[in-house]
């Protein structure tokens, strides 16, 4: 089902139950999203490659030290403290979920990083921001969540100073989903459901471009990536298999949201494609 509202309750049921906040501090140590991997590297070593993927952002959002960046889902601030300690930037993240806020905080505090980066309640179709705030914004695996990915982009361009620059990664499907095989599409659409990925289905491969674009973006780079993310996948697939197989046995895999989908989307990977966009507020507006 898609609508167009903010659903708190899913929200909070896929990253607030006690399955998903072990997975995600225990497992991802506190980051809540996948990894990058070159030829030549590694896939097992997942949390390296989380580090990498930060990286890749903030070589794309190639900004100076200091700049002022908006983090829109900053989770618990994993991607907003690489970005100030690796990069120097100013973050500010928003989330809509308090608690995890108040991790990002914590420890944004712990790794004494809470001057460079600073957290708040918000919810990114509707940012409480002055036009013009940023220089730059970035979406780490957040778009997905999206109920209107269009008002989204427009809220971004809106926070971006002219010349400010924006990054979107993450996971999308390659086609609409009534291009899908029935079978497969099912799969896919329950996991959407159930992860509370709305945006996911507004936009896909083939219209993301277009939406920057009719938001007022100019697209620098729209690169699939999809061959740098899928041996993080691979990695964790083979590493939850058994395990998620265990804990199905005791009880409803819904407990197990996180494990279930590294492990369930994994046969349906064709039909994912990750992306990292990256696009500029133009300077001067065009002329009309
Ligand atoms: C997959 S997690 C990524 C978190 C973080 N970017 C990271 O990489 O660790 C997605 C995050 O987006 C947040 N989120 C979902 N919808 C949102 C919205 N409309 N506004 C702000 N945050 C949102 C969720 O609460 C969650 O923290």
């Amino acid at each position: 089902m898609v609508t167009e509202e903010l659903d708190l309750t899913g929200l909070r049921r896929v990253y607030g139950r006690p399955g998903s906040r072990l997975f995600y501090t225990m497992v991802a140590r506190n980051a809540r999203h996948w990894g990058w991997t070159e030829p030549g590297q590694s896939k097992w070593r997942c949390w390296r490659a989380q580090r990498r993927l930060e990286d890749v952002l903030g070589r794309k959002l190639a900004l100076p030290a200091g700049s002022r960046v908006l983090d829109a889902g900053s989770g618990a601030g994993v991607v907003a403290r690489a970005m100030a300690a690796r990069f120097g930037l100013a973050v500010t993240g928003v989330d809509v979920l308090d608690f995890h806020v108040r991790e990002a905080r914590r420890l944004s505090a712990r790794a004494a990083l809470e001057g460079r980066t600073a957290f708040s309640w918000g919810d990114y179709h509707r940012l409480e921001f002055p036009d013009a705030s940023f220089d730059g914004a970035y979406s780490m695996e957040t778009l997905v969540h999206s109920y209107a990915p269009e008002r989204a982009l427009a809220e971004f361009h809106r926070v971006l100073r002219p010349g400010g620059r924006l990054v979107l990664l993450g996971p999308m499907s390659t086609v609409p989903l009534e291009e899908m095989r029935a079978g497969d599409r099912a799969v896919l659409e329950r996991y959407l459901d159930d992860m509370v990925f709305p945006g996911a289905k507004r936009y896909h491969a083939g219209n993301l471009e277009r939406l920057l674009t009719e938001a007022g973006f100019q697209v620098e780079e729209a690169l699939d990536a999809s061959a740098n993310y899928a041996p993080t996948a691979e990695a964790l697939y083979a590493y939850f298999r058994v395990p998620y197989a265990l804990l199905r046995s005791w009880g409803p895999a819904e407990k197990w949201l996180n494990m279930r989908s590294v492990v369930e989307m994994y046969g349906v990977r064709q039909y994912i494609a990750w992306y990292v966009h990256t696009a500029v507020k133009p300077a001067a507006e065009p002329a009309v």
